[in-house]
């Protein structure tokens, strides 16, 4: 595996001015950006201006890529959080809006959250990914004992029905089912989830069957983490992930895409490349794409440097992405989120964890910069 040098360097601590500044940005989010001659700025001594930092779609797309972010539509109203997603994405995520707890909390759907989101990508021309279709964290408790007592797929048709009718045509890949595995529920390695407890192992290949009937244009996609790290537990959870979709494949079943979370954690130590290859590899030799869905790095010590704990995140984030780059049947690269501030990490690791490309201040840490090299 070709190893490239870190480039951390004086572009990895740019601020969104200067990022969204020096690199012109070619999007705004409402047109282009005009100022009349009274609202020219005094003249200002100009800052020396470091060298433009590349965008990460631009850089994602001179792959053959697209790179995408969660999104929470809580901070949509952050002007420069708006400004980083239309400059950096071409895609986002839903982070909770499209989750069926969101949406439909009582039996009533409520799709405001998620209109304003899926508002924001039709404006700015960005794509969306249908996450998530089925989960078993998100699964409000009125579906819940409606599945239990009736075991009736009419309810999870129409909650199909309902949120690929109102989005479908801004997303591109759906997670149909999110985190299937679990090898010590037994029964082949799958959760025994709501759904298993309902329908059997079959509500799989019926929830791609019913997403496929009603977005044939999108890529179905099985979302799963916890793949990327050398123990007896991840080992079992990417043998069980693999013959999964062996079944599946040879029943027809209409899986297109493998959605790997990629939530790495530096306490598992370093990413277990080996492990991770021949995932790639067996899933690539099923003829599946791949999508990097949700990756971020948890970190084991934040009572080091700064300087110290962003080379250590960059590094995780550069290993992991050097090993699944080197497949052709990847289609992106999504962040679970882009600003440390928003991660979901701040309640389960440490508030202060900075495992995303920018920090509080938005300023592009090297982790920004080891995603632009991965993809160079
Ligand atoms: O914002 C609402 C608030 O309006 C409401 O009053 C309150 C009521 O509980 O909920 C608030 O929403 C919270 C939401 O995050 C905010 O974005 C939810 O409580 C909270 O449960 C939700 O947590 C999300 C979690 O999934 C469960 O949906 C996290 O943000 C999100 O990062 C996390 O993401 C998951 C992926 O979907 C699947 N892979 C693992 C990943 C991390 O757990």
């Amino acid at each position: 595996m070709k190893r490239r040098n870190l480039i951390v360097g004086a572009a990895a601590a740019l601020t969104v001015g200067q990022l969204v500044g020096c690199a012109r940005v070619d999007r705004t989010e409402t047109g282009s950006v005009t100022t009349s001659p009274d609202q020219a700025p005094a003249r200002q001594p100009r800052p020396a201006t470091p060298p433009p930092v590349r965008a990460l779609r631009s850089a994602a797309s001179s792959r053959g890529l697209y790179f995408g972010a969660a999104i929470q539509a809580g901070t949509l109203g952050d002007s420069r959080l708006r400004s980083i997603v239309v400059r950096d994405c071409s895609t986002i995520t839903p982070e909770w809006a499209m989750k069926w707890d969101a949406l439909a909390p009582g039996r009533t759907y409520n799709f405001s959250e998620m209109d304003q989101l899926a508002s924001f990508a039709a404006r700015n021309g960005l794509a969306m990914r249908g996450h998530t279709l089925l989960w078993h964290k998100s699964l409000p408790s009125w579906a819940a004992s409606a599945l239990a007592s009736s075991r009736d797929w009419a309810i999870i048709d129409d909650h199909f029905s309902k949120v690929i009718g109102r989005y479908g045509n801004q997303v591109r890949e759906w997670d149909v089912i999110n985190e299937p595995i679990e090898p010590n529920h037994g029964g082949r390695g799958l959760r025994n989830n709501q759904f298993y407890k309902a329908f059997g192992e079959d509500y799989i290949e019926r929830a791609l069957e019913s997403a496929r009937a009603r977005a044939p244009r999108a890529r179905m996609v099985i979302n799963e983490y916890g793949l990327e790290y050398n123990s007896g537990y991840e080992g079992q959870r990417r043998l069980s992930l693999l013959r999964l979709l062996e079944r599946l494949r040879s029943r027809g079943a209409p899986v297109d895409t493998v959605g790997l979370q990629a939530h790495l954690d530096l306490r598992k130590g370093t990413v277990y490349a080996d492990g991770i290859y021949g995932l790639m590899r067996d899933i690539r030799n099923m003829g599946l794409k791949v999508a990097i869905t949700e990756l971020d790095v948890a970190e084991a010590n934040t009572g080091l440097s700064v300087e110290r704990r962003d080379s250590l995140v960059a590094d995780e984030t550069r290993r992991y992405l050097d090993i699944v780059l080197q497949f052709n049947n990847v289609l992106g690269v999504s962040t679970w989120g882009l600003n440390d501030s928003h991660s979901w990490l701040r309640t389960q690791r440490s508030s202060a964890n900075r495992g995303l490309p920018y920090d509080r201040e938005w300023q592009a840490k090297p982790m920004h910069n080891a995603i632009l090299t991965a993809f160079a």
